[in-house]
């Protein structure tokens, strides 16, 4: 996907502005790109109407940037995380779009939130117990569209990890209408997209 200079100068000046650099640069391995290309391309497919989209566990907003320079329609992102360093870095990530009115970082636990999303996107499953993950689950309107990554990543920060796709499918909770496996260096990340 092409990446224009306006958005790459908000990028830059976010990893600059943030309190932890190396840390937030951690969003921009190639692992994390790569995985995050593959789901905008996948949701070019299924999102055909401008969406109200909720990224869960956010993180510094480069998986917003990534839609807002896509051929998604987009009516407006939130991305919600726990991390409450995470929102100052995320809004300078998408500052055009905060500026339009298009996007907005929300410290909060996505267990807790009250969502009105069309579209609600967790790729930080791995992070979640099965019980924080089944309550986030819950708290989703019926009927949204929900895409879900996890991986087979075995590190301390990892609480719910599978040794497979099929392990993951098993434990998501949807109504299932599209998987998919995409091979990194350090791990092999699943997809899952479904309605609630
Ligand atoms: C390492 S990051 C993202 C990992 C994932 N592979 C990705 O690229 O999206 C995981 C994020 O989930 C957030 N997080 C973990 N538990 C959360 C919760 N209960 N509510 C909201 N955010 C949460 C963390 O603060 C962190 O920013």
């Amino acid at each position: 996907m092409n990446i224009d200079t306006e958005h790459l100068h908000y990028w830059m000046m976010a990893i600059r502005n943030s309190s932890d650099p190396m840390r937030t640069m951690d969003a921009f391995y190639r692992g994390q790109i790569k995985s995050k290309e593959w789901l905008v391309h996948r949701l070019e497919h299924w999102i055909k109407e401008p969406a109200e989209i909720e990224i869960y566990g956010g993180w510094v907003g480069v998986l917003a940037s990534l839609l807002f320079q896509s051929r998604v329609p987009i009516k407006k992102i939130t991305s919600i995380d726990i991390d409450k360093e995470c929102e100052a870095t995320a809004l300078m990530m998408n500052k055009q779009e905060e500026i339009e009115g298009r996007f907005s970082a929300v410290t909060a636990d996505m267990c807790t939130y009250n969502s009105t999303a069309d579209v609600a996107i967790n790729t930080s499953c791995e992070h979640l117990t099965q019980q924080q993950y089944d309550q986030w689950l819950s708290q989703l309107p019926k009927d949204c569209l929900v895409v879900l990554q996890s991986n087979n990543y075995d590190i301390p920060e990892h609480v719910r990890w599978h040794k497979s796709f099929d392990e993951f499918k098993d434990t998501c909770g949807i109504h299932f209408l599209w998987g998919g496996e995409l091979q990194t260096q350090l791990y092999t990340r699943y997809m899952i997209i479904g309605r609630k």
